[in-house]
């Protein structure tokens, strides 16, 4: 937390980008142990980290709220100091611009999940050339896992125990199977 006031103090004072601040942005619907892993990871790279929750939109049918969503993050990740997590809403590139960063960090767990991600990233270069996208891989234990498999299995009675954290299983099952 101290690290956390100390950098926005010296960003109000010289207003301008001082930090190596990445966004990772996501619908995180919900937060997974392959998306954690992979904030750990760049928490490690980067100065700041403000994790990116795409708001909810008409096209998109979430299971939980932006609100949900961010409250599981922020719970999961409450020892990391160099978080912060926020929705957003628009444009992602808009975002990035709105917090002063240039980085986009993506994660990239099997082949399948390279063209969605080759085309993200080059139409946001295109939106915005400043901004760079950067892929991580996850630990190999969660390169076959997302948040949508995880709804799947869970809304079939299947265990997912080591994907999630447990009050996010709780969660998951108390919506899935209220309905
Ligand atoms: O976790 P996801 O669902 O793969 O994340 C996708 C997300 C939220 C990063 C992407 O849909 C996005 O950037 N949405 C914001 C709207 C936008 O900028 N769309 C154009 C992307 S090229």
């Amino acid at each position: 937390m101290l690290k956390l006031k100390i950098l926005e103090l010296l960003k109000l004072y010289f207003g301008e980008i001082i930090m190596n601040k990445a966004i990772y942005p996501g619908s995180f619907d919900p937060i997974t142990f392959g998306h954690i892993d992979i904030i750990l990871r760049a928490s490690k790279i980067f100065d700041y980290i403000v994790i990116g929750i795409a708001k909810d939109n008409s096209k998109t049918n979430f299971l939980f709220t932006e609100t949900e969503r961010k409250f599981f993050i922020e719970n999961s990740l409450s020892e990391i100091e160099n978080i912060e997590v926020k929705i957003f809403d628009g444009l992602l590139t808009d975002f990035v611009k709105k917090e002063n960063s240039n980085i986009i960090i993506r994660g990239l767990r099997v082949l399948s999940d390279f063209e969605y991600e080759f085309r993200m990233a080059l139409m946001n270069r295109k939106l915005d050339d400043e901004i760079t996208t950067m892929f991580m891989m996850p630990n190999e234990k969660y390169t076959h896992i997302s948040s949508s498999l995880i709804k799947e299995v869970v809304s079939l009675g299947g265990r997912v125990d080591d994907y999630v954290p447990p009050q996010i299983l709780l969660e998951l099952n108390n919506k899935l199977n209220e309905k």
